[in-house]
């Protein structure tokens, strides 16, 4: 091997060595199924399904975090797309947003699911359960527009 190439290995090695040591917090927030947006819309079992395969991993409090979320650099990738996946969206603290905002969400939810934004693509490609077929999709949307149709109720009421 060339005096080069062994240089290389190691800085790569040493490198790989050392982000292991930044941190990622992987701690769950504590639950609250009450304020669960899946308990307190009473979603049919099928849907709850759904969601939790394909959304909760980054926009929850239920995160299953997996092997290589203990592994840098792919740790420091998991643990950002939770972190910012949370701060965008917490179906775990679904009620505890104001509910007059609960339409726009909701109306944001939909339009990412028909137009394949989310769940993120990395994601599906390391998760294929959660990869969403066309029909899932329509049921998930379906059951939004159910809600936004109850939300369009409430205020009129
Ligand atoms: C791998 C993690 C991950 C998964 C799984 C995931 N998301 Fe996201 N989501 C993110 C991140 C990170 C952001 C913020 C950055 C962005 O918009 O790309 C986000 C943003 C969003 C937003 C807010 C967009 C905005 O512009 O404010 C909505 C709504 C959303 N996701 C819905 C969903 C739904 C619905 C699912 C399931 C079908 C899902 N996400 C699955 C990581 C994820």
């Amino acid at each position: 091997m060339n005096k080069k190439l062994k240089i290389t290995l190691w800085t790569v090695l040493i490198v790989l060595i050392a982000i292991q040591f930044i941190p990622v917090d992987r701690e769950n927030p504590k639950v609250d199924v009450e304020h669960d947006f899946l308990v307190a819309s009473q979603a049919p079992e099928q849907i709850q399904h759904l969601f939790k395969s394909a959304c909760y991993d980054c926009h929850s409090n239920e995160t299953v975090w997996p092997w290589y979320a203990y592994v840098a650099p792919t740790s420091l990738l998991v643990g950002n797309h939770v972190l910012e996946g949370r701060e965008h969206l917490n179906f775990s603290n679904w009620t505890i947003y104001d509910a007059e905002d609960h339409p726009a969400i909701l109306k944001h939810i939909k339009k990412e699911i028909s137009n394949n934004a989310m769940p993120l693509a990395g994601y599906t490609l390391l998760h294929p359960e959660a990869k969403l077929s066309d029909e899932q999709k329509v049921l998930m949307t379906d059951y939004i527009d159910s809600l936004i149709e109850k939300t369009k109720i409430q205020v009129e009421q």
